[in-house]
């Protein structure tokens, strides 16, 4: 394939970003113009190594990506699991570590261990129906809520949540508990599937100088 055609990242705004920006400084990849904070810029280009960045929301990096409009994506695990689009994984980078969990009052734990029907506030309703429907086997009725979301069980709108746990300050200032682990999370690199195939030489090659950096890190 030409090495004149533009490999295009989309990047998941915020701290994600910058960790990734980070990252690809350490094998030489620069985007100086992404630094400024007080751009509004969308898109970033870096002409000699024909690369072109743009930030996006989380959950819109997976579609970018399944589309072709980015080859290559860089969000959470959270994000792609939630999204569920039709693109490669291939890298775990190894920051944004973090722990999806079923939380909430010590009281609801008796209601997980008897399959009661409860309800659950998610940001993350597909995640929240796999793991109770298919992996616990329980019926459930799952409220989306957008944010915040530890004031479910505080308002008395559910019993429960689904929601990422990093440091677990969010959980103990509420008085909230984790009861159940979903699944480990972290910041992952996802190609789409025909750019896999039309640039395997250099999305390869990438791949592989990442993951020597990730691994002497950990
Ligand atoms: C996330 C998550 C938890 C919190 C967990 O929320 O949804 O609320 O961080 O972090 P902790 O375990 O370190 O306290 P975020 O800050 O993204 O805001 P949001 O609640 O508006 O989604």
């Amino acid at each position: 394939m030409s090495e004149d055609r533009y490999l295009t990242f989309a990047l998941g705004k915020g701290r994600l970003a910058n960790k990734t920006l980070e990252l690809f400084e350490q094998i030489g990849i620069t985007c100086e113009e992404m630094k400024d904070k007080n751009s509004r810029k969308l898109i970033f280009v870096n002409e000699e190594l024909k690369l072109r960045f743009f930030l996006a929301k989380g959950p819109d990096v997976p579609t970018y990506v399944e589309y072709g409009a980015a080859d290559i994506g860089i969000v959470g695990r959270d994000t792609i699991l939630e999204e569920n689009r039709d693109v490669y994984e291939v890298l775990d980078l190894g920051f944004g570590k973090c722990r999806m969990c079923v939380c909430g009052p010590e009281s609801a734990r008796e209601l997980l261990k008897h399959h009661e029907r409860i309800r659950v506030a998610s940001k993350y309703p597909n995640i929240a129906k796999e793991y109770f429907y298919n992996k616990k086997h329980q019926t459930v009725d799952i409220i989306k809520l957008n944010g915040s979301v530890e004031l479910g069980p505080l308002v008395e709108l559910t019993d429960v949540i689904v929601d990422i746990v990093e440091t677990g300050s969010t959980l103990r200032e509420n008085g909230l508990e984790v009861l159940e682990e979903v699944c480990p999370l972290s910041a992952r690199m996802i190609v789409n599937p025909v750019s896999m195939q039309m640039e395997t030489a250099r999305i390869k090659k990438l791949v592989t100088q990442l993951r020597e950096k990730c691994q002497s890190k950990s």
